[in-house]
């Protein structure tokens, strides 16, 4: 009895090692859901799109992916903390096929890259369960289907880039409560509905060419700090640009070209960095405002193609490139432009200016034949806009 008592207790004393051991062992090696992620994730890849000299061909099991050095194995594509792994990215091969909803349980990953390949589908609803992720780079693929509202929940997401897909419907209102990210582009999709309101911390916006429609007056209750770039062009978005979008002091580049809006009020400001503004090819109707001139580091600036009337201001020789073609703005351009100092380059073109001479290479677009300039002042109301106050 006692003596069996003692063999009990060496035998457990023999199992406590044992596991003690087993525990040192498991935590030199990858642990197995993140393999068993990885498994599923390599599983969805089309077989045909893994060429033998890319990343994922390199991914064979038979050895542990945190394990260093990696000779054969592994050899890119993931980076590793205390063997979980941390950070997951494709190379650029051409990659065919879906995300596995499996990358949820890479609970540590901090960065996801899986641009410029081929993946298609849905992203899966699980990935925005991954509560470290700062850096979701999905850009250039063939990912479709609506952004599901829960992106919300990647709490911790700094960098969202999912431009260069196949995304549609609306934008979910819910970015705005993501405190973290501070630069989204959701460019080159076939997104619709308004714009979202923006999330406290943003840098840089970036929702080009896609089918957005609505004013900017959403955006004024959302405009943050520390906006610097927004880029809005190639959109279906209407109305008047309102005199508070330029007066965020933090803003340096705008782009709203290629749109709809039909007014414009630009105030004078009292602090900007504003560096350029792209108003292109809207339908912008009124008189060129001086008060462009009064932004002092203003140095890019496009009207061209709207419906803009009057005299061109002689301030306005300040900005190095100009781009005013094609629109009805007549008068004689200042001289200002024209003199040997003159820095400004881009171009006058396709207007109804007097006497732009040819010499200029801003006057080398012809400008337009009188019949027309003579038809838009009564047709368009050229200069008898009213003056807005
Ligand atoms: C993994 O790589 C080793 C060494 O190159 C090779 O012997 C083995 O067949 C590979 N296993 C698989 C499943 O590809
Ligand atoms: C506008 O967007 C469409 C579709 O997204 C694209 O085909 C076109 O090239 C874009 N145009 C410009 C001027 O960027
Ligand atoms: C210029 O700015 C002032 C002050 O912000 C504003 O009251 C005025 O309407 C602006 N003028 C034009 C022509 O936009």
């Amino acid at each position: 009895m006692h003596h069996s008592l003692i063999i009990t207790m060496l035998s457990s004393t023999t199992t406590f090692l044992l596991f003690l051991t087993i525990i040192t062992a498991t935590a030199t090696t990858t642990s197995p859901s993140d393999i068993s992620a990885l498994k599923a994730i390599k599983s969805l890849i089309n077989p045909n799109s893994i060429p033998s000299y890319s990343c994922l061909a390199s991914w064979n099991f038979t050895s542990d992916p945190c394990q260093n050095p990696h000779i054969t194995h592994f050899l890119c594509g993931l980076s590793c903390s205390e063997f979980r792994i941390t950070q997951l990215t494709f190379d650029r091969a051409g990659y065919t096929g879906s995300l596995s909803p499996s990358i949820s349980q890479l609970t540590q990953l901090i960065t996801i890259d899986l641009s410029d390949n081929k993946l298609s589908g849905p992203i899966p609803i699980s990935l925005f369960s991954l509560p470290n992720l700062q850096t979701l780079n999905l850009r250039s693929n063939l990912f479709s289907g609506p952004i599901p509202p829960s992106i919300s929940n990647l709490k911790s997401i700094q960098t969202i880039d999912i431009s260069h897909n196949s995304l549609t419907m609306s934008i979910p209102d819910t970015f705005h409560s993501l405190l973290a990210l501070t630069r989204l582009d959701l460019s080159f999709n076939g997104l619709t509905g308004p714009i979202p309101s923006l999330p406290i911390n943003i840098i840089e916006l970036a929702i080009k060419s896609n089918s957005l429609s609505g004013d900017l007056t959403k955006l004024s209750y959302t405009i943050t700090e520390n906006l610097e770039v927004i880029e809005l062009s190639n959109n279906s978005l209407t109305g008047t640009i309102p005199n508070w979008f330029f007066l965020q002091p933090s803003l340096q580049q705008v782009n709203l070209a290629y749109n709809k809006f039909t007014n414009l009020n630009i105030p004078k400001p009292v602090e900007s960095n504003l560096i350029a503004i792209d108003l292109g090819y809207n339908n912008i109707v009124g008189n060129l405002s001086p008060n462009f001139s009064t932004y002092p580091l203003l140095s890019s600036l496009s009207l061209s193609y709207n419906k803009l009337h009057g005299p061109i201001p002689a301030e306005f020789a300040k900005v190095r490139r100009l781009f005013l073609d094609g629109n009805y703005l007549s008068g004689l351009p200042p001289q200002e432009f024209f003199t040997a100092k003159s820095m400004v380059s881009g171009s006058l073109g396709d207007n109804c200016l007097k006497m732009c001479p040819i010499s200029s290479q801003l006057c080398v677009k012809s400008q337009k034949p009188s019949s027309i300039c003579q038809k838009s002042q009564y047709v368009v109301g050229g200069g008898k806009a009213k003056p807005k106050s």
